[in-house]
């Protein structure tokens, strides 16, 4: 099994740079964060692109869906600006150039596979492409998609894939078992200690996002959660150097 380090940076260090951009990546480095979570889509064209929302709006100038635009379109759009002027001409990044990016920054990636308006199986078909021909990088994939999940599972049985959930249903030892997954993410306000102790009793690795309040983290590391994912990670790394557990 994968190991997954206790602080993971969503999007990059989305509090303090334009989230899902290399730039976001490499601060999430700079603050020795090990791993980044990112979203990963296509573009009309299939080519796989990292952005979360369905619509370019609130991330870049451009308008519309993500989906409905060719990647030398989106390429030129600006992903940065919004977030702050010192982001200026951050793009959109191309799923390679983030695996690049990591690669040479000794990082690893929980893989978001976001649909958002495109066909998952294509979406999990050329992310599949991308990733047999990427350098090593340590990669744990995930999706709200149980369509994804099940295709990257078929597409890829050797790589760990997560199962994301926003609520824990009663009866997720069947859901989780007929995926095939490898560990399973869910919203932290999801989660009390019964619930937490049930997952990690079954020896299910957990991963819990949006986790920025260090004292929250410390509970859910008491109740046995895997890892947390943060916008802050500086501030939760400061506050927990290492893997409680
Ligand atoms: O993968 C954890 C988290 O990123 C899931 O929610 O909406 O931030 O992609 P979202
Ligand atoms: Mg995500």
């Amino acid at each position: 099994m994968i190991e997954i380090p206790h602080i993971v940076a969503h999007r990059g260090a989305s509090i303090e740079a334009p989230e899902n951009t290399i730039a976001a990546f490499r601060v999430a480095g700079a603050r020795q964060a090990k791993w980044i979570e990112c979203d990963v889509t296509l573009s009309a064209d299939n080519k796989c692109i990292l952005i979360h929302d369905d619509t370019l709006d609130r991330t870049t100038n451009g308008t519309g869906p993500a989906y409905k635009q060719p990647l030398d379109t989106l390429r030129d759009l600006d992903a940065g600006a919004w977030f702050s002027d010192i982001y200026k001409g951050e793009r959109i990044p191309t799923l390679s150039d983030t695996l690049e990016t990591l690669f040479f920054m000794d990082m690893g990636v929980n893989l978001e596979i976001k649909p958002s308006g495109c066909d998952p199986i294509r979406l999990c078909q050329e992310v599949a492409a991308e990733l047999a021909h990427a350098k090593a990088v340590p990669i744990l994939l995930s999706s709200f998609d149980d369509i994804a999940v099940a295709e990257i599972r078929r597409l890829l049985p050797d790589m760990p894939c997560g199962w994301l959930l926003e609520t824990l249903p009663d009866d997720w030892r069947d859901g989780y078992a007929k995926l095939g997954a490898s560990a399973l993410h869910i919203d932290h306000k999801a989660l009390d200690r019964e619930k937490a102790g049930e997952i990690v009793a079954a020896n299910v690795p957990l991963v819990c996002y949006t986790v920025n309040d260090p004292d929250r983290a410390r509970e859910l590391f008491d109740w046995g959660v895997t890892s947390v994912i943060t916008d802050d990670p500086a501030r939760l790394i400061a506050a927990i150097p290492r893997h409680p557990n």
